[in-house]
């Protein structure tokens, strides 16, 4: 549990409430956490899901790991404790996006259980759909966009999750997309349809 440091603050309620924003918008809003190793195609499907949805005139935001890295969490690294800190923030963001009737499509390792489960506990009951993104180890190694599996068997990487840092699958996501074998566009797909089978998609 993050320490409340500052003193003397007090809540402020928002005037204009989730409920109200959502009928302007004309759809709900939610989180898609979208976790899984690196290089099994988070940040791709997120991205693919984001453009379905914008054609479809819905209300989207993709906070990707690496860019939110270099900005808002550019303090943390790759310890257990900076990993938490970023999933921690990264949660807190999405619920002010959520808040604010948008859906928020998260890429992150997110190697943690611990720390997904403490960003589903912020939000309301549905708002938080964990959308695994299931490739296998060695489909990534094989992929390898960023050369950085090759980095850390070479031991230029330390602490690289699924090499030599742990990976904690999901007990319960809400999605799984087996990213081995399917393309890009049928698992966007898969995400979109599970948004309108069940109602996310209507106000
Ligand atoms: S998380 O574990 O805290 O959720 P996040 O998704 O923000 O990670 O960042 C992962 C990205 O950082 C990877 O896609 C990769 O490009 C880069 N990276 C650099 N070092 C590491 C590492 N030790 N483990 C995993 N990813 C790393």
């Amino acid at each position: 549990m993050t320490e409340q440091k500052a003193t003397n603050v007090t809540w402020h309620d928002h005037t204009v409430s989730k409920a109200e924003r959502q009928k302007l918008m004309g759809h709900k809003s939610a989180v898609l956490w979208f976790t899984g190793l690196s290089g099994a195609g988070k940040s791709t499907v997120a991205n693919t899901v984001d453009h379905l949805l914008h054609s479809k005139g819905i209300h989207t935001y993709v906070l990707d790991g690496d860019n939110v890295r270099m900005g808002l969490n550019k303090n943390l690294g790759f310890s257990a404790e900076d990993r938490a800190e970023n999933i921690r923030r990264i949660g807190e963001v999405a619920k002010l996006f959520c808040h604010s009737g948008v859906f928020v499509l998260t890429a992150f390792i997110s190697p943690y259980r611990a720390d997904r489960d403490k960003a589903r506990e912020i939000l309301d009951q549905g708002e938080f759909i964990e959308v695994y993104v299931n490739a296998s180890l060695e489909t990534c190694e094989g992929r390898d966009p960023k050369g950085l599996y090759k980095k850390a068997r070479a031991g230029e990487i330390k602490g690289f999750t699924g090499i030599d840092d742990p990976y904690e699958e999901p007990a319960n996501p809400e999605i799984v997309l087996n990213s081995d074998n399917k393309s890009i566009d049928e698992l966007a797909q898969e995400v979109v349809d599970y948004l309108e089978k069940n109602g996310y998609l209507s106000a």
